[in-house]
């Protein structure tokens, strides 16, 4: 698992998305939060299917999991500005906006997106799989996803939701695209329609105990610890102002304690491989 995240820290590396004019800082502020780091979690779960079930295509599979990590990198962009949630700290950096200007943020993200289909759309598969990885990545990164969840995010600041629609919002702005990008290394590896699905399915359980630890990093984290402004939720409908920070860790530990049995259902290979991944995050909330 480690020599995987290195490779894919390699290949990140050596293709950053470039933008040669003579604009005299784009291309540097275009490049800097993906070189910041990060826990490339999203590419990791495409990967790891990938790894488990068709480990010749890897290497085929690291421009779709670089788009992945683009699209997130992008919306983590957008999330930090003024409008939406006004923080100054990002992977351990200042945010785009707070370095350069807000105009520089935008167009930024505006890039790492449309630039994610382009990685799509040019990888080394047949156009069948293609159309397939760019409908998911456009649908759950999409209005039917991660928009649609962070516009309830901002719209209800200040006014609060219920526990089924912060779950819907959950889900919406982060599980979605973690569920998806388990589907796209299933949808590369050419798993059945059925593993697909349960993949997802799997994913969406993931990607909302994820953003329940979050939420929780949120209340507990320092910034240098977290990397990222922390304390910043006051407003917002997550799982620590609803239920609570006892609240918020008891749901996490349930959802975990779900995640490990669905995972102990998936065949060895796929199994052995996501757990390795996903050990040091089913419970980093504790
Ligand atoms: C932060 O995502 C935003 C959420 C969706 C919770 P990550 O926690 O994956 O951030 P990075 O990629 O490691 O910086
Ligand atoms: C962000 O959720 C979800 C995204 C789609 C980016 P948060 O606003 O809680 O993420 P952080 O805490 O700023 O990383
Ligand atoms: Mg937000
Ligand atoms: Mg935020
Ligand atoms: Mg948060």
């Amino acid at each position: 698992m480690k020599q995987l995240l290195e490779e894919f820290e390699t290949y990140l590396n050596t293709h950053l998305p470039q933008s040669k004019s003579f604009h005299p800082n784009f291309e540097k502020a275009l490049q800097e939060m993906l070189r910041a780091g990060g826990k490339r979690f999203r590419p990791m779960l495409l990967l790891s299917v990938v790894q488990a079930k068709q480990s010749l295509l890897i290497k085929n599979a690291m421009s779709v999991a670089l788009g992945l990590e683009l699209l997130h990198t992008y919306s983590l962009i957008h999330d930090d500005l003024p409008a939406m949630d006004d923080a100054s700290l990002r992977r351990g950096y200042p945010t785009l906006h707070t370095t350069y200007d807000e105009v520089t943020a935008i167009l930024v993200g505006d890039a790492l997106n449309t630039h994610a289909f382009n990685l799509l759309a040019n990888a080394a598969f047949s156009n069948d799989v293609k159309i397939e990885l760019i409908k998911i990545l456009s649908s759950d990164g999409g209005i039917d996803g991660m928009i649609i969840g962070q516009a309830i995010d901002c719209y209800f600041e200040n006014q609060k939701v219920e526990l089924s629609q912060l779950e819907f919002l959950h889900i919406h702005k982060t599980a979605k695209l973690i569920a998806a990008s388990l589907k796209m290394g299933a949808i590369i590896a050419g798993l059945s329609d059925e593993v697909q699905e349960k993949l997802y399915a799997f994913g969406i359980d993931i990607g909302l105990l994820f953003q329940i630890q979050d939420d929780i990093i949120d209340e507990t984290q320092s910034e240098e610890e977290a990397g990222k402004t922390t304390n910043n939720d006051g407003a917002k409908n997550s799982f620590v102002n609803l239920l609570g920070l006892n609240g918020a860790i008891k749901s996490a530990n349930e959802l975990a304690n779900k995640c490990k049995e669905t995972l102990n259902q998936f065949d060895t290979e796929l199994n052995t491989s996501l757990h390795q991944l996903l050990q040091k995050y089913l419970y980093r909330h504790q």
